[in-house]
């Protein structure tokens, strides 16, 4: 778990500010996305900004990084008015932004992505000995990866160090942090809040952007919260500030943080996984012989630590991958080696965890989207013809239901927010009266409000008889929605509990069987 920030310095206190930023005005076609924003940040600290997804905080950040420039407002840097047209010009004041979507060359490794576009052009004949730099930078900042490595080579965590390696590299002393847990497991996030308290140890300063109340009262010593574009608080520090009254500034109203679920007596059987085995993507086994049942009207959650095959279990009961053993019927048929059409056709619905990749084609509008899986049949498909008329009516008709927020239903995905993206998934997903839904990290990366709308999507669904396998990282989630939590580690099942002891299922989350525990001779973790 994280832990509470150390109380700031009297001398960090009162430092004149390292940015300052005023009555900044940032308009895209339609949207004020930034409304005479002001926003300072002190030597040494961690502000946070916080805000819904929507909200402005990218646009004013990216203002700030000088890669859009502001309609009217000023910028000073350590009190001296500044003027970007370029993030190149940013960095030269010291001003370094991670982004949400990383911006690295695959195909090369670490240390060339970090040498990447500086004026040193014979690096590549001494790359042996710039590794050796980098990998001591990373060891005084505690980012561990592979200098030499490529970086395709590396998961999504490691790629976002070697984004903030490449921004030390360069001198920043101003860290941008857009949104940095929503691609980190749990597991990877201390690691990433270590190395912010380090970089502040060293005198670095750090703009921490979430929508996430947890991690903002755990890391920031100040915060901005905005909504809509404006400054609903202004650099406040943090003690003071409840979680409820953040939720507030955030959202504009209160939020519920606990679901009603109704009691529902479960059905039949409709998901039974017998004995599965699987290998994951490396050819290495990653399901070892998992057994459990979902019934109708039942949400059956699945907690583990990421990588202990909960993808690979999603996958294969999608008919996404191959089991090697075992089997997996729906509504008593076979449906493990068979496709994923196969089983969409028999009732199985999918939320799958990426959803930009896999849950939705971009480029595509709000329509294509919704009809994807329904394309091939009447009344959206009339043998050879599309009925546009039609499935424009079936999107708009979603688009009320789910409540999706978007101007036309012709406009792209890719434009739409987070929330969003995920309301139009489940839209497409939950309209065809599916028998069984896996839903995969279903609110991850989405803010309060949205999260919110998630679940009680999910509870509706549960309500009209679907079974739903709920697989979750966020413990909070699994035990409020689901009826019984299994615990996966190292593809087997460590047993089933009811209630949210998370002294147990933090055990068995780390290989300890339910049953070993039960019997008083639980190991001890250290
Ligand atoms: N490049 C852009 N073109 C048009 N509209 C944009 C662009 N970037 C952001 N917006 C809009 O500006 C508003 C603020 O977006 P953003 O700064 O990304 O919010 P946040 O980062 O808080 O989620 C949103 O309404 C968004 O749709
Ligand atoms: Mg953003």
């Amino acid at each position: 778990m994280v832990q509470q920030p150390e109380v700031p310095s009297p001398s960090a206190m009162e430092a004149p500010p390292v940015v300052e930023m005023r009555k900044i005005v940032k308009r895209f076609p339609g949207v004020l996305a930034n409304e005479n924003v002001d926003f300072d940040l002190r030597k040494s600290e961690i502000h946070a900004l916080l805000g819904e997804n929507g909200a402005g905080k990218s646009t004013l950040m990216n203002v700030l990084a000088g890669l859009y420039r502001q309609e009217s407002g000023t910028i000073l840097v350590k009190g001296r008015p500044v003027n970007f047209v370029s993030p190149r010009d940013a960095i030269q004041a010291g001003i370094g932004m991670i982004h949400q979507h990383f911006m690295l060359v695959p195909t090369q490794t670490v240390t060339e992505n970090i040498l990447l576009g500086l004026d040193k052009p014979r690096f590549r004949m001494r790359l042996k000995e710039y590794d050796q730099v980098i990998g001591d930078l990373g060891d005084r900042f505690g980012l561990k990866v592979d200098p030499s490595a490529k970086i395709w080579q590396l998961s999504v965590g490691e790629q976002q160090r070697v984004e903030l390696l490449k921004m030390l590299y360069r001198g920043a002393e101003v860290l941008i942090m857009d949104e940095p847990t929503a691609v980190l497991a749990p597991s990877e996030i201390d690691g990433l809040f270590a190395t912010l308290r380090s970089m502040i140890a060293e005198g670095k300063s750090i703009i921490f952007i979430s929508h996430k109340l947890q991690e903002v009262t755990a890391i920031a010593d100040r915060i901005t919260v905005l909504r809509k574009g404006k400054v609903t608080a202004g650099g406040q520090p943090i003690g003071e500030m409840t979680r409820q009254e953040l939720a507030r500034l955030m959202v504009g109203r209160d939020v519920v943080f606990h679901v009603d679920k109704k009691q529902l007596e479960p059905g039949e059987i409709v998901l039974s996984v017998a004995n599965i085995h699987a290998d994951n993507d490396k050819g290495l086994p990653a399901l070892r012989g998992v057994t459990f049942d979902v019934r109708a009207g039942e949400v059956v959650g699945l907690a583990g630590v990421a990588g202990n095959g909960q993808n690979e279990l999603s996958q294969v009961i999608t008919g996404l991958r191959r089991c090697t053993e075992g089997c997996v019927e729906l509504n008593g048929e076979v449906i493990c080696n068979q496709g994923s059409l196969y089983s969409i056709e028999r009732g199985l619905a999918y939320v799958p965890e990426d959803r930009n990749r896999v849950g939705s084609s971009p480029n595509l509008s709000v329509t294509d989207n919704v009809i994807m899986k329904k394309y091939r049949k009447a009344p959206i498909s009339r043998g050879w013809i599309l009925d546009m008329m039609t499935a424009t009516r079936f999107a708009q008709e979603l688009k009320e239901t789910y409540d999706i927020i978007v101007p036309k239903v012709e406009t792209p995905v890719r434009l739409l927010s987070g929330g969003n993206l995920q309301r139009v998934i489940l839209a497409r997903e939950f309209s065809g009266q599916p028998k069984m839904i896996v839903a995969v990290q279903p609110t991850r990366g989405l803010d309060v409000g949205a999260i919110e709308g998630v679940h009680r999507l999910l509870l509706t669904q549960r309500e009209t008889g679907a079974a739903i396998l709920l697989i979750s990282e966020e413990l909070e989630e699994l035990f409020s929605l689901s009826d019984r939590v299994l615990v996966i580690y190292e593809g087997k099942l460590m047993g089933e509990v009811r209630e949210a002891d998370l002294d147990t299922v933090g055990q068995m989350m780390t290989g300890t069987p339910l049953e070993e525990i039960r019997k008083g001779g639980g190991k001890q973790n250290v």
